[in-house]
Order: structure tokens, then sequence, then C-alpha cells
């Protein structure tokens, strides 16, 4: 494979990526801390310009590409390959050099074999790849699945990180690509995995944590309360899951046990359509909040779910005074 250096404009490093290599795995992969979130072409937070040199644009539909991009030069390293010897030039300013670069973890390529499926509920399973080895994350990030021929899908991580056991919650949209070839996987298949991937880890500190997971946003979750719970956090932490009906409310067992493990756990349902009987908030996880969240400028939030739930919390924390800094998130879409 021909292999290309790519450069960052303005005195930055000069990092080595193969062709057909996406510009921003290829940094990772080397050490190099491009700006980015969402890591597949919805945040624009990748986008660079092309000083110099030639690319290929896997995904030229992104929605964060704008006609304007093309004019500008201006390209997403999430998904674009180099041509050729490459001069980038981050937009995102002031994202270089990441606070959290110490703790960073450089992406890594990882073959999983599918040894575990279980039906959680409605179209919602969960999944087990055993890794060659111990995958290095933090609670709250994801992965990007590789179904081969291009089909590549972010999937946030419930499990741990440290173990060569990653797990996924995923829901099956009948008729759509990725989920429905990661829910059609046999046991016994192997899939490409590249990780990690995000911004939604806990940060340290004494200010209480808010956790608000929108249907199978409950993986990223999980994960969190998972490492909540081992570490047996002093901090309070109120969760807030969202869901339509009961059934799709997963793992609700699991996630009351270990809210109930923590010193200063809560745990607020939602339900849209919920049956006779229904202790929790019936409405949208945002009905739960504007109940049950008495201080948000006070706390730092993180959440995962679907689009509309995401931008719907985002809007009501925001109204309530919540800085940026203190809300991450991860849009599944
Ligand atoms: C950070 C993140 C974490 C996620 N975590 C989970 C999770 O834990 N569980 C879960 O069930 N789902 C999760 N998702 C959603 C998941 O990635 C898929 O979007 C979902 O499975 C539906 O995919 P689909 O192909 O079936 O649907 P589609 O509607 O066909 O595609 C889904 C999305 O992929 C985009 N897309 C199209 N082509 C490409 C391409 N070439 N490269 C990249 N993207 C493309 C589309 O614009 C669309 O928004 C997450 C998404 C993100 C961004
Ligand atoms: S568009 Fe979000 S990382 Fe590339």
């Amino acid at each position: 494979m021909n292999r290309y250096a790519v450069t960052v404009a303005g005195g930055g490093p000069t990092f080595e990526a193969g062709a057909g290599e996406r510009i921003l795995g290829a940094a990772r992969r080397a050490g190099v801390w491009l700006p980015f979130e969402c890591g597949w072409g919805s945040c624009a937070l990748c986008k660079v310009t092309l000083v110099e040199g030639e690319v290929g644009l896997l995904f030229p539909d992104a929605p964060a590409v704008t006609p304007r991009d093309a004019r500008r030069r201006r390209i997403l390293t999430c998904q674009s390959t180099p041509r050729s010897d490459l001069t980038i030039k981050p937009l995102a300013v002031g994202l270089m050099v990441r606070s959290e670069t110490p703790a960073e973890r450089p992406t890594a390529d990882h073959t999983g074999e599918l040894v575990g499926r279980d039906e959680l509920g409605p179209d919602i399973r969960r999944f087990v790849f055993r890794l060659e080895r111990a995958a290095d994350f933090r609670e709250g990030q994801y992965a990007i699945l590789d179904f081969g021929d291009g089909l590549r899908r972010c999937y946030s991580m419930s499990s741990r990180s440290g173990s060569p056991l990653v797990e996924f919650v995923t829901k099956r949209y009948p008729g759509r690509a990725g989920s429905e070839r990661l829910h059609s996987l046999p046991l016994g298949a192997t899939v490409e995995l590249e990780l990690p991937y995000g911004d939604m880890w806990l940060r340290p500190g004494a200010r209480p944590v808010v956790l608000i997971a929108g249907g199978v946003g409950i993986s990223a979750v999980l994960a969190l309360l998972r490492q909540l719970h081992a570490a047996v956090d002093p901090r309070p932490v109120l969760v807030f899951y969202g869901a339509g009906s009961r059934p799709e409310l997963v793992c609700w067992d699991e996630v009351e046990h270990l809210v109930h493990g923590l010193p200063g756990g809560s745990l607020h349902g939602a339900l849209t359509s919920p049956e006779n009987g229904w202790p929790g908030t019936n409405g949208l996880v945002t009905d739960a909040l504007a109940e049950h969240l008495p201080a948000p400028e006070t706390a730092d939030h993180y959440l995962a779910g679907p689009p509309p739930m995401v931008d719907a919390v985002l809007a009501h924390l925001r109204a309530r005074g919540v800085e940026l800094t203190r809300i991450h998130y991860d849009r599944f879409g």
C-alpha cells in the first residue's frame, strides 16, 4: 500500500497515512490529536482546509459537508483518504492540543468475533464481540464497526474498558443498511472495529453527575454507570432514561441495581406510551428533567440517544443555564 505524508500546517506534526486509510484514523493511530467528535460525518469538527495535495472522498454527501466546502477545498478528515502527500489546516482552532491529551487513548484496530447475542426488547439486542486483545477506551466512548463493502457505523460500548469482551446495545431499523447488517450477523462472524472515539467520558471532580439516555443511548450510559458503581463514586448521580414503552426500556433492572449501589444515586424513567401503573414520568425525558433535576447548572451532563432526543435535551439544559462545556453527548445519527 502506498503511504503518504500528512503535514498539519503552521508547524504542526507530520504523520503517515496509507492509501485508502482515513486521515483522522491515521492521525489517531499515530498519536496525533486532530479535532474530531462524531467520527463519521455529522459534526464538522474534523473539517480541515486542504492546503496541498489530493484526497478521495468516502462520503461526499455527509451531513457536515456544505456546497461551499468543495470550492474552499475543505474536507472531513474522518471521511477522506490521501491520494498524495498532503498539507492540512484544521478549522476548529484551539482543539489541536486538547486538555485531555495525556489521558487520551490512541485509536486501535481490532478484529472481533461475535460470541454473544441476546434479545433485550423489540428489535433491541445486546451484542458481545471477543477481540484478539483487551480493548483500551474510556467508558462512554464508542467504536466504529466495519461490516465490509465500505459499510461502517458507530456503536457505543456498554462494557468496561480493559477486557477483550466488548458489548453493545443496539436497535435494528428494518430495511436500513448498518443496523440490519449487524443484527443479521451469526455467532462466530468477525468484524473489524476501530476504537475508541468520542468525548462522552466521565470527568473527575465533585460536581453531581447527570446521565441521560434515550432508547439505546442506554449503551453509553450503562458503561458510565458500571464505572461509577465499581468505584462506589460518592458524587450525586442522577440517571434519566426515556423510551416509548416499557419493553423498550431495556436493561432497566441492571440500571436500577447499579444506581441503587451508588451512595448518591437516583433513577427517573420516562415513557411516552406507558402502561397502567407506570410509576415514572408519563412523557419525554425532558419532562422527567423538568420534574426531577433541581439545579442542572451545578452538574456535569452526559447524554446519548437519537438526534431529536439529544437536541431537545440540549435545548432544555441550555435554557436552564447549563454551559456547553458541562454537556458531553453522542447523537446517534
Ligand atoms: C457516536 C454514535 C454512537 C452510536 N451508538 C449507537 C448504539 O450504541 N446503539 C445503536 O443502536 N446505535 C448507535 N448509533 C447509531 C448507529 O451508528 C447507526 O446510525 C444506526 O445503527 C442506524 O444505522 P443504519 O445503517 O441501519 O441506518 P441508516 O439510516 O442507513 O444510516 C445511519 C446513519 O449513517 C449515515 N451514513 C450513511 N453513509 C455513511 C457512511 N459512508 N459513513 C458513515 N455514516 C454513513 C447516514 O447518514 C445515517 O445518519 C450511534 C451513532 C453515533 C453517531
Ligand atoms: S464530521 Fe464529525 S468527526 Fe468528522
